[in-house]
């Protein structure tokens, strides 16, 4: 165990201009661990991953990532330090092939992280190896989620921030994007995995945190929140 966590982040203000999102958000995650930010919609989960990006800049606290304060710091630079953003609705290269919106993603990255290699990722992802040299606008919603999260490991992230990875997909499809969390997660990868759906995070995620209105109200292990009707209830919209 490392002295400190891999991410920390430590009371942070953020949002757009005058118009103030996140207060005094504070999470944490160690290396190897999936961790979970639920909440409902316009809480503030996406300007939260933006902000650890850096593609928005706090405030005011901090951010530090394997003990180094990066809150000041842009998505190029957070990218080489091993950072990966997976956002909302994928955002791959529609007119470029599966191969090719692989290759271009082969740069960047934390030089001492085990890249993926685009051949290697090819493996892990049947789906995408089929379509190897098909357009990027081909794929199914759940194929072009496959191909964002594998774009990120070929761009060699050590953390990957997976936003709504599961939004407006069949559930058999759920059902894969889930076990290749659990398998790039099996690879050493840690996870921040945003969500409005719980049950993927309680599958998924070690810890949890919730969150609501621009602030982290709840801090538990799935077994934990499973268990808490009031903040399943309360958060978000679940009856037992
Ligand atoms: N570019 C922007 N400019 C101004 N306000 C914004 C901007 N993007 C988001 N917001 C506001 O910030 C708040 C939090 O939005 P955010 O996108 O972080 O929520 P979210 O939890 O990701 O929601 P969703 O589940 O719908 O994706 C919302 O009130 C939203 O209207
Ligand atoms: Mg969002």
């Amino acid at each position: 165990m490392s002295a400190y966590p891999l991410l920390d982040v430590d009371g942070i203000d953020s949002g757009y201009g005058e118009t103030q999102v996140l207060r005094e958000l504070s999470l944490s995650i160690d290396e190897g661990e999936i961790v979970s930010l639920v909440g409902r919609n316009g809480a503030g989960k996406t300007t939260t991953l933006r902000t650890i990006m850096g593609i928005l800049t706090p405030t005011n606290g901090h951010i530090g990532y394997r003990g180094e304060d990066i809150s000041a710091l842009d998505a190029t630079e957070t990218a080489k330090r091993g950072l990966a953003f997976v956002p909302e609705g994928r955002q791959i290269f529609p007119e470029l092939t599966v191969r090719e919106n692989l290759e271009l993603a082969d740069y960047g990255g934390s030089p001492d992280s085990d890249s993926i290699s685009v051949g290697e990722a090819l493996e892990m992802f049947e789906n995408l190896q089929a379509r190897a040299g098909n357009a990027g606008s081909s794929l199914s919603g759940g194929e072009q989620q496959m191909l964002a999260i594998a774009r990120a490991l070929v761009g060699g992230a050590d953390l990957i921030l997976l936003d709504e990875p599961t939004e407006g997909l069949a559930p058999y499809i759920v059902r894969d994007v889930m076990d290749i969390v659990r398998e790039l997660n099996e690879r050493g990868i840690t996870v921040l995995l945003v969500e409005q759906n719980v049950h993927v995070c309680l599958e998924l995620a070690d810890r949890n945190y919730v969150i609501n209105q621009g602030e982290v109200v709840y801090e538990g292990t799935s077994e934990a929140l499973r268990n808490d009707e009031e903040i399943l209830d309360k958060y978000l919209g679940v009856t037992a």
